[in-house]
């Protein structure tokens, strides 16, 4: 073993994956890719194109140009990192909710699937990686040495995402929200190519209940767990 190890951290948007998938990150010294954030991106260029409507998405076009588009991460001095569209610093465009109500079905497209699975298994090369996603310990890393599968109820969720945008000063309807949240649930769980589901090999973390003090510390028990297991199998 190189001594880094890959870890993909799946759920549910809005489930608190991101925060803690990004804190582990910090905490190893792991590079940290937000998988979300690349179809976020690749919605981005497909709205800007008129290639997203209420008939759906279209797949042609997108396919088409699915090699134009170029997606980089650019670490911020506070840590955090903003996706880079095709040079353009897209982070806050892909998080407002025209991205939001858009990227369930340009995730759903096969050809679009293909294209930045590929880019995320370029991007976790050789280990020392934190993904999190839908479909990062099913498909893209199903070897990864740590999965985690992250629940929690979707009034949970929603009720957490009402509280962010509050917070922001963005006035919203929580009604709205949740049925956003129940909605995406629905697309991300029944769509033909890589589904929302819990990898047999990873572990349920239900944080429902949890502060985010209590999920950090569990994921990097888990973590060191695994370290410890990997080394002796070594
Ligand atoms: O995690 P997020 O809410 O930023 O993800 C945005 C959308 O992208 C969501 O509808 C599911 C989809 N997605 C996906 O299909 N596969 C991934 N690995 C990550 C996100």
């Amino acid at each position: 073993m190189s001594g880094m190890i890959t870890i993909a951290i799946d759920g549910f948007s809005s489930s608190g994956k991101s925060t803690m998938a990004r804190k582990l990150a910090a905490t190893i010294g792991y590079r940290y890719i937000d998988s979300g954030a690349m179809y976020r991106a690749v919605t981005l260029y497909a709205l800007r194109h008129g290639w997203v409507s209420d008939e759906g998405v279209d797949t042609e076009s997108l396919t088409k140009a699915l090699q134009e588009i170029n997606i980089d991460f650019m670490p911020q001095p506070d840590g955090s990192q903003h996706t880079i569209l095709n040079g353009e610093d897209v982070e806050n465009l892909i998080r407002g909710i025209e991205v939001s109500e858009s990227v369930s079905p340009v995730a759903a497209v096969p050809e679009v699937r293909h294209a930045l699975v590929a880019m995320q298994q370029r991007l976790g090369q050789g280990g020392g990686i934190v993904m999190d996603g839908r479909d990062i310990g099913t498909t893209v890393f199903p070897d990864a040495e740590l999965k985690i599968y992250v629940d929690a109820s979707a009034e949970t969720r929603a009720r957490r995402r009402y509280d962010e945008m509050t917070a922001k000063g963005i006035d919203v309807d929580y009604n709205e929200i949740l049925a956003n949240v129940r909605n995406r649930d629905h697309i991300d769980t029944t769509r033909a190519e890589s589904p929302l589901r819990k990898a047999d090999d990873a572990i349920l973390l239900d944080n429902s209940d949890m502060t985010r003090e209590e999920q950090n510390a569990r994921l990097l028990e888990l973590f060191n767990q695994t370290i410890s297991r990997c080394r002796a199998t070594d």
